[in-house]
């Protein structure tokens, strides 16, 4: 039996997954069309889940992409060699893995191009990547290679200039370009970097926006629970859940959790408004990131707080709008808890 996920990134054959079709059709079309597609939302919104989901689907469906996934996570601490030391071991084992799906050995030339390929800085960033798509061009079918980074936020601030200036560079040469496109997952934009914006290299960029689930994709969700374990939902449960989390990914997820295996309400029954409530209580109450986040945000800055009080009093509402810099921020930081404040 499937469960409902809150551990991070969710797998369809251990979780009820949205599917998210149109928005994974969307981003697959960007990578096929060459773009340095950007993807940056709060924690827990669904981006890793969300661009593992569009690249199965892309390979699945076209062996002419060459995908290379990282996560520079781990890496904020470390000297610019140490970095690209770093990652050049990821790239070639991603190489490798893509290789041993295919159930294919690298030939021999691959072989100790690989072995002897060395990353210290972004120029032979960019020669390796330069000698990888001439050696796919001439083996092979001249696969394109997709680059996807996740957690970019990880990235040294003393690489990330010169990091961005290759991807640039590369873009917006004339010939056959490697990566043929790249995707940058992560939190802060590229702005919040802290980067130069005057130099601007990333002004190539695409900016893809992953929305909260509609009342229909949780509907969805819930509909695969009920598929596999019969027990129902009030329909009025379904849309207090979405109403409620505006549908943010996790908080959704993390009702259905408490609903279906913390309250014991029997499988045989449905599950009612009462239920909602006292699973919406117990929700509160528990430690939460997305509300640890905004508490936080609030004894930090008083001026969050009175955000945060216009938001819930709903007298008068506040327009949401990116370019007031404390909205961006609770936005940024968190995605909206807010409304299960009221
Ligand atoms: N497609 C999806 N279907 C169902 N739940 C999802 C989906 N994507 C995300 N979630 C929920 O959001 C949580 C965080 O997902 P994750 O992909 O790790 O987000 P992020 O990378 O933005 O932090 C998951 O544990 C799950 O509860
Ligand atoms: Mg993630």
């Amino acid at each position: 039996m499937r469960r409902f996920g809150t551990q991070g990134r969710v797998y369809p054959d251990r979780h009820y997954v949205v599917s998210r079709t149109e928005e994974i059709a969307d981003f697959i079309h960007r990578l096929k069309d060459g773009r340095y597609v950007v993807l940056f939302a709060p924690r827990q919104t669904g981006k890793t889940t969300f661009f593992r989901l569009a690249l199965d689907t892309l390979i699945a469906t076209s062996s002419i992409y060459f995908p290379i996934q990282l996560n520079f996570e781990a890496y904020k601490n470390l000297s610019v060699p140490d970095f690209y030391a770093a990652f050049y071991k990821r790239v070639r084992k991603e190489i490798e893995k893509v290789f041993q799906k295919r159930e294919q050995l690298p030939d021999e030339t691959l072989a100790s191009f690989l072995n002897d390929a060395k990353f210290t800085n972004h120029i032979s960033m960019m020669e390796f990547f330069e000698q990888f798509d001439d050696f796919l061009e001439s083996q092979h079918s001249g696969e394109k290679v997709i680059l996807i980074i996740d957690e970019f936020d990880g990235i040294p601030q003393t690489v990330l200039g010169d990091f961005l200036h290759s991807l640039r560079d590369i873009y917006l040469s004339d010939e056959r370009r490697c990566p043929h496109s790249v995707g940058i997952v992560g939190v802060k934009s590229i702005a919040q970097l802290n980067y130069d914006r005057s130099v601007s290299p990333f002004n190539i960029q695409d900016e893809f926006h992953l929305p909260n689930f509609t009342h229909q994709q949780v509907q969805e969700l819930f509909g695969q629970y009920t598929d596999e374990v019969r027990q129902t939902f009030a329909p009025e449960v379904i849309r207090a859940l979405h109403r409620q989390t505006a549908g943010q990914p996790f908080l959704v997820n993390r009702f259905a959790q408490i609903l279906t295996e913390e309250l014991d309400i029997p499988r045989t029954k449905t599950i009612t408004m009462a239920h909602f409530v006292k699973a919406h209580t117990m929700l509160l109450e528990e430690e939460n990131v997305n509300l640890t986040h905004l508490l936080t945000n609030i004894r930090r800055d008083p001026r969050f707080e009175n955000l945060l009080m216009r938001i819930v009093s709903y007298q008068r509402g506040v327009q949401f709008n990116l370019r007031n810099v404390s909205l961006k921020k609770v936005y940024g930081l968190e995605s909206l808890g807010t409304s299960l404040i009221c």
